[in-house]
């Protein structure tokens, strides 16, 4: 390739025959051109169809590449290379070998920019803008391109790798691509990443468990109570393939199909009663960053005791704790994470509200849900261990990072009366403090919290 001039952002899709091939042809065969230079590629993103849904299951991912094509020239190159991979004509949205669109383009500042300036780069050229580190995002809308693509923005298969491989992109508003993550509300269609195809080796920290693992219990969580009140050890942990009376907070049933993971953790911490709170926030800190580690999918704890990737639950976290006199004798840290399940095993409600990190049907579920298990125990080991060891501070300053409802309007039930307000922060004892429109701060320490919901001023 000879002059760089233009930063461009690629959106890959495919979901017909070998997918992930179809993808990496698409990339060899752009470099191949020798007129754009692969920079940067995101993780490959198993996602629903959208518009014409029934067909296959996509895999998408984004690229960033510099190129010394004007806009137009790296359209037709993308297009050509379509056809070679083998794309044939079909109905619009319809199923795919490759699909390549040019997300954004942005012109860099450089000597070896050609004579036109960015504001003539091409005929039907609508608009540009200029970022501080001087590129020019340019826009354009004719009949036959329109950059940025209309409705990048809109969806999450774009978004997520998008701001996988720059976060800071200038996206409507002004927010960056990142700040739409956490609004983004159709993660259901996202189910994996393959950036977890190299899954985190066996990590370090584990010595202290010991994994006991059964095809069916009831409840890991009652039998993991059953074995701490007979003797069993700090660090035991009992796995299940399915559970036939999972049981979730305030009584309600979890419903446990094989493909998720079933988890309950025996703690004998000497902690005052007032600080058990803390252990399912760092039941919520360790999954979501195992998650975002390994499906980087953008998991955030919900307080008290959930994990949502775009609103949706991945995780609910069941803490039981049993006393003698005011010291705790056990604590069971039970974790249920819907890693592969089969979402029509699930009741419509639930369905609803709830997703699945991976497809039951990906040929690497298993692995998957396995390399989730030891990255949870391995982080919630050296989360726990830092919170006995140096108390509350370095577990608050990870909830704060991880807790993205700090700031937001919500409602707080299952109380005598409910509480309205803006979830300001975290208590030093693992509460909720609500700022209420008079202004108080009310603490909370346990309750149902929905957030940004309208209607609250
Ligand atoms: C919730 O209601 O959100 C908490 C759900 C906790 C489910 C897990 S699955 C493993 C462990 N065993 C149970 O019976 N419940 C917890």
């Amino acid at each position: 390739m000879t002059a760089t001039f233009a930063r461009a952002y690629l959106g890959f899709g495919s979901n017909l025959g070998d997918r992930r091939d179809n993808i990496a042809k698409g990339l060899a065969m752009l470099r191949e051109s020798r007129k754009v230079e692969i920079v940067k590629v995101s993780s490959l993103y198993e996602t629903e169809p959208v518009g014409y849904t029934d067909q296959g299951l996509f895999l998408n991912a984004v690229a960033l590449v510099e190129t010394e094509l004007l806009p137009d020239g790296l359209l037709a190159l993308c297009k050509d290379v379509e056809v070679k991979v083998g794309r044939k004509p079909t109905v619009r949205w319809g199923p795919r070998v490759l699909d390549i669109d040019v997300l954004m383009y942005f012109a860099e500042p450089s000597d070896s920019l050609p004579n036109q300036s960015a504001d003539s780069i091409q005929a039907g050229c609508t608009g540009i803008s200029r970022n501080q580190l001087g590129s020019t995002e340019i826009k354009i809308n004719t009949p036959s391109l329109s950059i940025p693509h209309p409705r990048i923005w809109e969806r999450g298969f774009v978004i997520i790798p998008l701001a996988e491989i720059n976060p800071d992109l200038p996206a409507p508003d002004g927010c960056k691509a990142e700040s739409l993550l956490r609004d983004f509300n159709t993660w259901t269609g996202l189910q994996l990443s393959e950036a977890g195809m190299g899954w985190k080796g066996p990590g370090s920290g584990r010595d202290g468990w010991k994994i006991i693992r059964f095809p069916e219990v009831d409840s890991t969580n009652s039998v993991a109570v059953k074995f701490a009140s007979e003797g069993a050890p700090c660090g035991t942990c009992v796995i299940a393939e399915t559970q036939t009376s999972g049981r979730g907070r305030r009584g309600r049933i979890w419903h446990s199909p094989s493909g998720g993971l079933w988890l309950s953790i025996i703690l004998r911490p000497r902690l005052k009663p007032q600080d058990v709170g803390w252990l399912s926030l760092i039941a919520g800190v360790a999954v979501s960053s195992a998650i975002r580690d390994i499906f980087r999918l953008p998991a955030v704890v919900k307080w008290p005791n959930d994990v949502l990737i775009s609103g949706k639950k991945a995780c609910g976290i069941l803490p039981e704790t049993r006393f003698i006199g005011d010291r705790i004798e056990f604590a069971v840290v039970g974790i249920g994470v819907n890693v592969a399940v089969r979402k029509d095993l699930l009741p419509p409600e639930v369905r609803e509200t709830s997703g699945s990190l991976i497809s039951p049907d990906h040929p690497h579920a298993r692995e998957a849900r396995e390399a989730l298990t030891l990255a949870i125990l391995d982080n919630f080991y050296s989360l726990y261990k830092q919170f006995l060891s140096d108390g509350f501070l370095g577990i608050l300053q990870k909830v704060r990072e991880y807790c993205d409802m700090l700031g937001r309007k919500v409602i707080v039930s299952g109380l005598e009366t409910p509480i309205y307000g803006v979830a300001a922060d975290i208590a030093s004892d693992g509460g909720l403090i609500i700022r209420t429109e008079s202004g108080e701060n009310v603490h909370v320490v346990a309750g149902e919290v929905t957030i940004g919901v309208s209607g609250i001023s």
